[in-house]
C-alpha cells in the first residue's frame, strides 16, 4: 500500500466515522436482534423437527457403523490418506497448519482492496480448499455403508418375514402361542399361570406402531413379566432380528398389510394324498418348528426333549423314546391329543394343535415315522404320489389369519 492509497483510505475512514453509526448501542442492538431471531429459529427447529435419536448404545452390535457428523466428514475422510503410523499427521499436523495459516493470514495477505475482482489469488486459494473439503465429504458419504442394511438379516421383504417367523417360533411361542393367541402360560419356568393377552388381534395391531412393538421386544415389559430381548438389555436378539420379528408380526396379523405371495407359498405345507405317508423333513419339521421348539430346545431346564432335528425328536427326553414308529400309544401322539400322562401334560401345553396337524403327526407315526421324503415314499403303498408334485393341492391356509394354521417354511432339505 503506497502513501497515496493510505491517505485516501484514512480520509474515507474519517468521513465514515463522522456520519457513521455508533457501535454502542446501535450496532450492538442490531446484533442482538439477529441473535435473537436465530435463537427462536433454533428453538422452533428443536421443537418441530428435532434430531432423530440413534438406537441406544449396544456394545454387542457389531453391525453399527460409527460416523462423525456430516460437517466433520472431510476430516474423517482425510484420515484415510494417513493410515496407521502417520495418522498423527492427519489428526494434528495438517489441521494445525491450517489454523496457523488462518492466524497469519492478515500478515501474509496485505492486499488493501476488498472487491473480489482485486483478490483473485486469495479467492482462488480458498475456493480450492472449499472444493477439496466438498470432495472429501462426498467421498466419505459415498463409502459409508448404509447402517440399516448392515444389520438387516434379509435382502427382501419376504426373506425378512420368514426370518422373523423363525425367530418368533423360537423366542416367543412358548409364552404367546404359535399364532400369538396368548392365554394362560403353562410349561414355562417361572411364569406358570401368567395370563397373556393375544398379540395377534387387530386391536393390538392397530394401536401399536412398529416402533412400539420393537421397543416392547427390545426392553420387555418388566413389570408385566415380558422379558427383554435386545442384546443391550440382556437379551439375545440384535436390532435386525428384532426388526424382522416386528415385520413378521405386522404382515401376519395386521389385516392392513398384505403378505407377499412368496411368503404364502413358502409357508404352506402340501396336503397329504389319501394314502400318502408324511415325512419328517417335509411335513413334520415345520409343525415342530412353529409349535414346539420354542420350549423343546437346548437351554430349557424343565424338560430334556429336544425337537430341532430328526435324531433329537426320536431319541431325546426323560421319557424317550417319545416317538415309537407305528405305535399310536407313543407319548407324542397321546400328548398332542391332550392326554395327561406320566411324561407330561397335553402338548403344546396351552392350546391344542389344529386337527389337520394332528392328522399329519398321527399318519407320520403310523407310517413308521420316516425322516426323508424318499423314505416316506418307499413306505407308502405302491402308486401313491408324493404330495409336492401336486401343486394345486397345496394347503391354502396362510400366515395371515390368526385362526388358520400357520406353518413356516416347508423345507425340502433335511434338518441339520
Ligand atoms: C417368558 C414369556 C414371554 C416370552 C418368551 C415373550 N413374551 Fe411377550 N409378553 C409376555 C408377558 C407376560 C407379557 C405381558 C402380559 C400381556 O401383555 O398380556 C408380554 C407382552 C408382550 C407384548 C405387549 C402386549 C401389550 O398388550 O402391549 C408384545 C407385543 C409381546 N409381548 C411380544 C413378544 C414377542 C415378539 C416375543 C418374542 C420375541 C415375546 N413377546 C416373548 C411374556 C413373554
Ligand atoms: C410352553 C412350552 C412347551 C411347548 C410349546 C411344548 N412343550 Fe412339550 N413339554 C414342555 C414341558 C415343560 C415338558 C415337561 C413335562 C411337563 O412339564 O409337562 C414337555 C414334555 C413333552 C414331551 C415328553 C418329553 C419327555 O421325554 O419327557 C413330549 C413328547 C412333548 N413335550 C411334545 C411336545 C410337542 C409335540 C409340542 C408341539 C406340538 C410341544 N411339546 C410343545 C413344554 C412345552
Amino acid at each position: 500500500m503506497n502513501e497515496e492509497h493510505k491517505k485516501q483510505y484514512l480520509d474515507k475512514y474519517y468521513q465514515a466515522k463522522q456520519k457513521g453509526v455508533k457501535f454502542f448501542p446501535d450496532i450492538i442492538y442490531k446484533d442482538l436482534l439477529i441473535v435473537f431471531a436465530i435463537f427462536i429459529i433454533l428453538i422452533m427447529l428443536g421443537t418441530f423437527i428435532g434430531v432423530k435419536n440413534e438406537p441406544r448404545v449396544d456394545p454387542n452390535d457389531s453391525a453399527y457403523v460409527p460416523r462423525p457428523e456430516w460437517y466433520f466428514l472431510f476430516l474423517f475422510q482425510m484420515l484415510k490418506y494417513f493410515p496407521g503410523e502417520i495418522e498423527w499427521v492427519g489428526t494434528t499436523v495438517v489441521p494445525g497448519l491450517a489454523v496457523l495459516v488462518l492466524f497469519l493470514l492478515p500478515f501474509i495477505d496485505r492486499n488493501p482492496y476488498r472487491h473480489f475482482s482485486k483478490r483473485k489469488i486469495g479467492i482462488g486459494v480458498m475456493s480450492l480448499i472449499v472444493l477439496g473439503m466438498v470432495f472429501l465429504t462426498v467421498q466419505a458419504a459415498a463409502t459409508t455403508p448404509p447402517s440399516e442394511e448392515a444389520d438387516t438379516l434379509a435382502s427382501s421383504l419376504s426373506e425378512e418375514i420368514l426370518a422373523g417367523s423363525d425367530l418368533y417360533s423360537i423366542q416367543c411361542v412358548e409364552c404367546h402361542g404359535g399364532e400369538g393367541e396368548g392365554g394362560e402360560i403353562k410349561g414355562v419356568e417361572g411364569l406358570e399361570g401368567v395370563i397373556v393377552n393375544p398379540i395377534n388381534s387387530q386391536d393390538m395391531m392397530y394401536t401399536r406402531t412398529d416402533e412400539t412393538l420393537y421397543n416392547i421386544i427390545d426392553y420387555g415389559q418388566p413389570n408385566l413379566q415380558m422379558p427383554p430381548f435386545g442384546t443391550a438389555n440382556g437379551g439375545e436378539l440384535g436390532p435386525g432380528e428384532m426388526r424382522a420379528i416386528v415385520t413378521f408380526m405386522r404382515y401376519t396379523w395386521d389385516d392392513r398389510a398384505e403378505l407377499p405371495q412368496e411368503v404364502t407359498a413358502a409357508s404352506a405345507i402340501p396336503v397329504l394324498g389319501p394314502d400318502e405317508i408324511p415325512s419328517y423333513e417335509v411335513h413334520v419339521a415345520p409343525i415342530f418348528k412353529r409349535y414346539c421348539i420354542s420350549c423343546h430346545r437346548p437351554g430349557k431346564e424343565n424338560q430334556n426333549n429336544l425337537m430341532q432335528t430328526y435324531d433329537e425328536v426320536m431319541n431325546t427326553g426323560d421319557n424317550a423314546p417319545n416317538v415309537i414308529p407305528g405305535d399310536l400309544m407313543s407319548n407324542l401322539i397321546r400328548m398332542i391329543n391332550r392326554e395327561d400322562i406320566d411324561a407330561g401334560g397335553p402338548m403344546p401345553p396351552t392350546k391344542g394343535l389344529k386337527p389337520e396337524l394332528i392328522e399329519i403327526l398321527t399318519r407320520w407315526v403310523l407310517g413308521g415315522a420316516p425322516n426323508t421324503a424318499a423314505e416316506a415314499a418307499a413306505a407308502a403303498p405302491a402308486g401313491v404320489a408324493p404330495s409336492e408334485v401336486v401343486p394345486s393341492e397345496v394347503i391354502t391356509t396362510t400366515l395371515t389369519a390368526p385362526d388358520v394354521t400357520a406353518i413356516p417354511e416347508a423345507t425340502t432339505t433335511p434338518a441339520p
